[in-house]
């Protein structure tokens, strides 16, 4: 680039940042306390009801810090679609902190809620009240849903009062939560049964603390095959325990990918995964007496789709039992979502040889069509097994 061209660019920069900070207010809140007032609003005028219990809500300004330079904090969240932001807790540990409440959910959920009631926009709260909860039921178990949380068998009163049972926040809070974000319920549900997933530190208003778990699988594509066999170890095993789930409830993983799935690789090089991103989740009760009895189990065949995962709801939602998360993490490991096979995670760029027979597997685990597929747990097995030869 022409050296005046550059010039020209600092000199814009410069301009930019210079009304930046002229017009940075000097005794604006900092980061934290905005997420106190928030929390502080959301607690006590916005849904007084979710939280009977006294939320500290100077946890953020007390426990948390942001990464990097405050100001420069503030902007890169301004453009920040995904409400995800990086901080320290005590300075030490770090932290993920993530906005339940994007776009005022929570608020359209009330409005929309209260108009339905006849309720009118000036008298319209948000009640733990049956007349409030059953609506707020019926759209969690709205049978058109096709993200955020699905709870399954559709239509299922039985099903969902079984999962909201085992939280011990009021009705209204878990399913505000199950329709606006899922993953404070998810976390505190599946962390305590060792599934990998984030830990929950601390939920203030509708604003979630969670630990730190790595980086994304995407900065792992080109590690060394050692470490990246560890991580195909880890995500089969996850894949699996998903599927047998909690106390009867499996939950099917809907958005695997490698944005959504986070490694952190430990000292004595073991890597441990965690699924970040558990808000696209079907939840099926697989004890559901509305399952029919001949339904046991289906098994998911690869559909076409362009960059994305498609699969057939109603399978899932009407059968005790699916394999689709074992195929979502066959498919992670040998090709993207446009089916490339040089970009999958274990890709064989060196042309290794030890990896012919387990890509053999996988490919068999991708492609094969049912009813002619071999049981896919019993392939992750033997794939489980390879790994551990060539790790030896
Ligand atoms: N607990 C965590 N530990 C480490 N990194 C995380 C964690 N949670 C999120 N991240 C990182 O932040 C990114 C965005 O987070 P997340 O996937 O939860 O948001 P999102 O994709 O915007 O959510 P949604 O799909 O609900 O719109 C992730 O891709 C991941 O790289
Ligand atoms: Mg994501």
């Amino acid at each position: 680039m022409p050296s005046h061209r550059m010039l020209a660019q600092f000199h814009l920069i410069a301009v930019f940042l210079c009304i930046v900070f002229y017009y940075y207010p000097k005794d604006r809140l900092s980061s934290v306390q905005l997420l106190t007032e928030q929390c502080q609003y959301e607690t006590g005028t916005l849904c007084p009801e979710c939280f009977p219990e006294p939320v500290n809500c100077s946890f953020f300004e007390n426990h948390i810090t942001f990464d990097g330079y405050e100001l420069m904090s503030e902007i890169v969240n301004r453009f920040n679609q995904h409400g995800v932001r990086f901080g320290l807790l005590n300075g030490e540990r770090r932290v993920v902190i993530k906005n339940l409440n994007r776009n005022g959910a929570i608020q359209s959920l009330r409005d929309s809620t209260c108009e339905e009631l006849g309720i009118e926009q000036e008298n319209c709260h948000l009640r733990n009240n049956e007349q409030f909860l059953q609506l707020l039921r019926q759209r969690v178990l709205d049978e058109d849903l096709l993200e955020g949380a699905i709870i399954c068998p559709p239509g299922d009163e039985g099903a969902l009062a079984r999962f909201v049972q085992k939280f011990d926040a009021p009705d209204l809070m878990t399913l505000l939560l199950m329709r606006t974000n899922v993953q404070p319920l998810v976390l505190r549900l599946l962390s305590q049964h060792n599934l990998p997933v984030p830990t929950f530190i601390f939920q203030g208003g509708f604003t979630l603390v969670e630990s730190y778990d790595g980086e994304p699988l995407g900065n792992f594509y080109e590690s060394p095959l050692n470490l990246r066999l560890k991580i195909a170890n880890e995500l089969i095993k996850a894949s699996i325990n998903f599927t047998t789930g909690v106390d009867h409830f499996r939950f099917y993983l809907t958005d695997i990918s490698p944005d959504n799935i986070v490694v952190n690789v430990l000292p004595n090089n073991e890597a441990k995964v965690s699924f970040v991103d558990m808000n696209n989740v079907i939840i099926l009760d697989s004890h559901s007496k509305r399952l029919d009895p001949d339904k046991r189990t289906t098994s998911h065949s690869r559909i076409d789709c362009d960059g994305c995962f498609a699969y057939v709801q109603e399978d899932l939602c009407t059968y005790h039992h699916s394999d689709i998360n074992l195929f979502a993490v066959c498919q992670l490991l040998l090709e993207n979502l446009n089916g490339n096979r040089d970009k999958g995670f274990l890709h064989n760029t060196e042309n290794d040889s030890k990896l012919i027979p387990l890509r053999k597997l996988l490919h068999h685990c991708v492609y094969c069509q049912p009813p002619n597929c071999k049981d896919r747990q019993g392939v992750l097995a033997q794939i489980q097994e390879m790994i551990h030869t060539i790790l030896t």
